[in-house]
C-alpha cells in the first residue's frame, strides 16, 4: 500500500446509453448494458469516498449521463461534499426542466459536445436527426442560467475545413473556452481511423486557423486545442501519467486509471462494488502498473521528459505494438514510430464507411 498524491479528477462513466452513435466514441467496442450500472446508493457512497480521499472534480459522464434519471441526485451529492461538478453531454436530452433540475442541485459546469459547427454533418456523424438543432437550443439554455459552458467540437477528416465556422460558434455563444479535439484513436476511434483520420494537409490549415484565432481572441475565449498523435513528434501526457490525477468509473463500477484500460489484457481491475476507492487507489496492483517512471524501458528510461509525458499512453503502446509496456509509438524516439506514419498514409487515400457507435455493431468486419 502506497499513499499516492490523491487523482485530482474522478470522471463517472454513468452509463453507456446514448442517443447517439458517435464513430469515434470513446467508450469501449464492448458496450456495457443497462442492467449492469451502479445503482443510485452506490454512486452517492463512490461521490463520498471521492470527496474523502481528496478528488477535487468530478465528471458526470457516459454514454449520455443524461439517460440516468437520478443525475440531478447526483450532481446534489457532489455539491454537497464541495466538489466542483461537470456534465459532459451530448446535450440532446437537455431541456428547460431538465437544466433547472441541475442548476438547482448545485452543477457548476457544462460541456457540449457538437459534431460539427452545421446540421447535415452534425447529424450524420451522430446518426441522430436534428441532433444539432437541439444542441443549439441546450447552448442557449446554459448560457441563460448562468452556468459555465464549455463547447467540444471532435475534429476528423469530415469536418476538420469548417473548423473555423466552429471558432466562430464560440464566439456566437459567449462562450469561456472552447475545445478543438482531433479524434483520439482509441476503441471506436482506432475501429474507424482510415474513415476519421484527416491529412497532413488538412491538420496543418486547421492548426494555422487555431492558433489564429488564439491570437485575435486573447483574453476573451480559451481555445484548448487537441491534434492527433499520428502527426505529432512527442506524445501527450495520457491522463497526465498513468495513476496519477485520474480515476475513471464505468458503469458497471470498474475503476480504471483512464477510459481505454480496459483493452489492456492480463489486469485485473478492481470494482468499487468489492474495494474502497482509497483502497483502489492506493493499493491495486493494476494502479500501480506504471504509475511512476520505474516500469519504463529505454529509451523513455534516460529520457529528459519521462516526467513532462509520463511515456505517453499505454493503452495506444498496446494496441499499436501488442505491448502496453513499451514507449508510445507516437514519440519520434520510440522504434515503432514508423507505425504513425504508416497508419497517417491511409488519410491520403478515399474514406471507408465508418461503423456506427451502437451494441451490435459490425465490429469484426471492420477489424479485418
Ligand atoms: Fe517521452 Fe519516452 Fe519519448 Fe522521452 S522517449 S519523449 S519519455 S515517450
Ligand atoms: Fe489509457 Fe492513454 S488511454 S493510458
Amino acid at each position: 500500500m502506497v499513499n499516492a498524491e490523491p487523482p485530482l479528477s474522478l470522471l463517472l462513466e454513468l452509463t453507456h446509453k446514448c442517443p447517439l452513435q458517435c464513430p469515434y466514441c470513446s467508450n469501449p467496442l464492448a458496450l456495457e448494458r443497462g442492467g449492469g450500472e451502479l445503482d443510485t446508493a452506490a454512486w452517492l457512497e463512490v461521490i463520498d469516498q471521492a470527496a474523502a480521499l481528496g478528488v477535487l472534480q468530478i465528471h458526470f459522464s457516459g454514454g449520455e449521463p443524461m439517460a440516468r434519471p437520478d443525475l440531478p441526485q447526483l450532481v446534489k451529492r457532489a455539491a454537497e461534499r464541495g466538489l466542483y461538478s461537470n456534465l459532459i453531454t451530448s446535450a440532446v436530452l437537455l431541456n428547460a426542466a431538465t437544466l433547472a433540475a441541475l442548476a438547482g442541485a448545485g452543477l457548476d459546469h457544462v460541456q457540449i459536445s457538437f459534431q460539427d459547427s452545421e446540421a447535415a454533418g452534425a447529424d450524420r456523424i451522430g446518426n441522430y436527426a436534428g441532433g444539432h438543432a437541439k444542441k443549439l437550443a441546450a447552448a442557449n439554455l446554459v448560457r441563460a442560467a448562468g452556468l459555465a459552458l464549455t463547447l467540444n467540437f471532435v475534429v476528423h477528416r469530415h469536418n476538420i475545413a469548417r473548423v473555423p465556422d466552429m471558432i466562430a460558434m464560440g464566439e456566437a455563444f459567449g462562450a469561456g473556452r472552447i475545445e478543438i479535439a482531433n479524434v483520439q484513436y482509441y476503441g471506436w476511434g482506432l475501429l474507424n481511423r482510415a474513415a476519421l483520420l484527416p491529412t497532413r494537409a488538412a491538420l496543418d490549415a486547421c492548426t494555422a486557423a487555431v492558433y489564429a484565432a488564439r491570437e485575435r481572441l486573447r483574453g476573451q475565449m480559451v481555445i484548448d486545442y487537441v491534434v492527433p498523435d499520428y502527426y505529432a513528434a512527442e506524445p501527450k501526457a495520457c491522463m497526465g501519467g498513468w495513476a496519477r490525477r485520474f480515476l475513471n468509473i464505468s458503469p458497471s463500477g470498474r475503476a480504471l486509471p483512464c477510459h481505454a484500460a480496459e483493452t489492456l489484457p492480463g489486469f485485473d481491475w478492481p470494482s468499487v462494488r468489492e474495494h474502497t476507492l482509497a483502497d483502489i487507489w492506493n493499493g491495486s496492483a493494476a494502479f500501480a502498473r506504471f504509475r511512476g517512471t520505474a516500469w519504463m524501458p529505454e529509451p523513455c528510461k534516460s529520457c529528459d521528459r519521462r516526467e513532462i509525458d509520463w511515456g505517453g499512453c499505454r493503452c495506444q503502446a498496446f494496441a499499436l505494438t501488442g505491448d502496453a509496456s513499451r514507449t508510445d509509438p507516437a514519440c519520434e524516439l520510440s522504434p515503432d514510430h514508423a507505425i504513425m506514419a504508416e497508419a497517417a498514409r491511409e488519410a491520403e487515400r478515399a474514406a471507408p464507411e465508418f461503423v456506427y457507435r451502437r451494441i451490435g455493431a459490425n465490429v469484426g468486419a471492420a477489424q479485418s
